[in-house]
């Protein structure tokens, strides 16, 4: 007969083997994800620091966030900027409105800007195109990100032509019926998977990522994300509690916790020693020093707002959201000495994943 294993040392050697062998099975991947044992959160987040700095020192880097439309076409259950939201008051910035948030942002120190949307076909292929070229003509030492959700191929195609460096598209998770409970059929789960497929083939860096503690989540499908994870090999993971809005039919769902989110970037560090890992503003939101914990869990990347400040408290996918009423320059300041009270430093640089090797 098989000996009960002693529960703590179980779950100190398995996480002894992720940090080993990057690879678990799913069992012991559900060990990780639900350890109780006091002290295992510390052992976890040690061995995410010491890969992290590794790989990128004592780096942090940099992204510019412009939030450039909340109109969106999609009407995803969780989110506040969804079409069906009347409440929602829209607004869309000009190219004109862009490129200076950029010049702004470039004399701030970011080298790399991030341009987030909601699903709003009034940006089509040759506006996005002309967008992205005017930022990297006037900022040719600059990553461009775009952020602008799903599209099909050949629009992917002529963003990254055009001079787009990387894309972020959360897979939101990474089980079926577990994206039908998130949204309408409308969307499916199949094609934002073949996007993601899509522009990796095209040659983008690649984000991808899950909100923890969205509803009806269970222990079962953060394994599933950490298998696609490690499967998918992105170069950046975007990850964030589940906040509930309260125009949304999840508006009195619980939200996600920050421990589980420390546990999972930690975790996400150990699977993808080199990857781009963000301290979002979600984890900022649930918790004052949010931010600050996620780097000491293992994240390496932050993403202040740049967007006119007469837009920000518009562009709310979820109640309470932080840094709405700052201007840049004081959101960058303000981050800078959250990252140094922890004794990391903001860097800039277009902070590339180690792959790409543009630094
Ligand atoms: N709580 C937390 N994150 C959210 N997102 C959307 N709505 C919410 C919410 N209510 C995340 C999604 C999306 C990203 C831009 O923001 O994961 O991909
Ligand atoms: Fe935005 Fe502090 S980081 S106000």
């Amino acid at each position: 007969m098989m000996l009960e294993p002693d529960k703590r040392s179980y779950c100190f050697g398995v996480a002894d083997k992720l940090e080993a062998e990057r690879d678990l099975t799913d069992d012991e991947f559900s060990a990780v994800l639900l350890c109780d044992e006091p002290g295992f959160d510390e052992y976890l987040s040690e061995k995410a620091r010491a890969i992290r700095e590794k790989y990128y020192g004592k780096a942090v880097y940099l992204r510019g966030l412009i939030e450039f439309t909340n109109y969106c076409k999609n009407n995803c259950y969780y989110c506040g900027i969804r079409r069906g939201n009347a409440n929602a008051e829209r607004y869309r910035l000009s190219e004109e409105q862009i490129i200076s948030c950029c010049d702004m942002g470039y004399d701030l120190g970011f080298r790399t800007f991030v341009l987030q949307g909601g699903e709003d076909p009034y940006y089509t292929d040759d506006k996005v195109v002309s967008i992205v070229k005017a930022i990297k003509e006037g900022h040719p030492d600059c990553a461009v990100t775009l952020s602008i959700g799903e599209r099909e191929k050949d629009s992917y195609q002529k963003f990254f032509d055009a001079g787009a460096d990387r894309y972020l598209l959360r897979h939101e998770t990474a089980d079926k019926e577990h994206y039908e409970m998130l949204h309408p059929s409308e969307l499916s789960f199949d094609h934002r998977m073949q996007c993601l497929r899509d522009l990796k083939e095209i040659g983008y860096q690649v984000g991808c990522g899950m909100m923890v503690g969205s509803p009806y989540q269970k222990t079962e499908h953060l394994v599933k994300d950490l298998r696609f994870l490690q499967g998918f090999k992105p170069e950046m993971v975007g990850i964030g509690p589940f906040i509930p809005h309260h125009d949304t039919q999840f508006a009195d769902c619980e939200a996600g916790t920050v421990d589980m989110t420390l546990r999972l970037l930690s975790m996400i560090r150990l699977l993808l020693p080199d990857v781009l890992l963000p301290a979002t503003t979600a984890l900022g939101t649930i918790d004052p020093r949010g931010r600050e914990k996620g780097i000491l869990a293992g994240a390496n990347v932050v993403m202040p707002n740049l967007s006119p400040s007469d837009v920000r408290g518009k562009y709310l996918l979820y109640d309470n959201k932080i840094c709405t009423g700052d201007e840049a320059a004081e959101c960058i300041r303000c981050m800078a000495m959250r990252i140094s009270s922890v004794g990391y430093e903001t860097v800039v640089s277009r902070g590339d994943h180690a792959a790409f090797g543009m630094e």
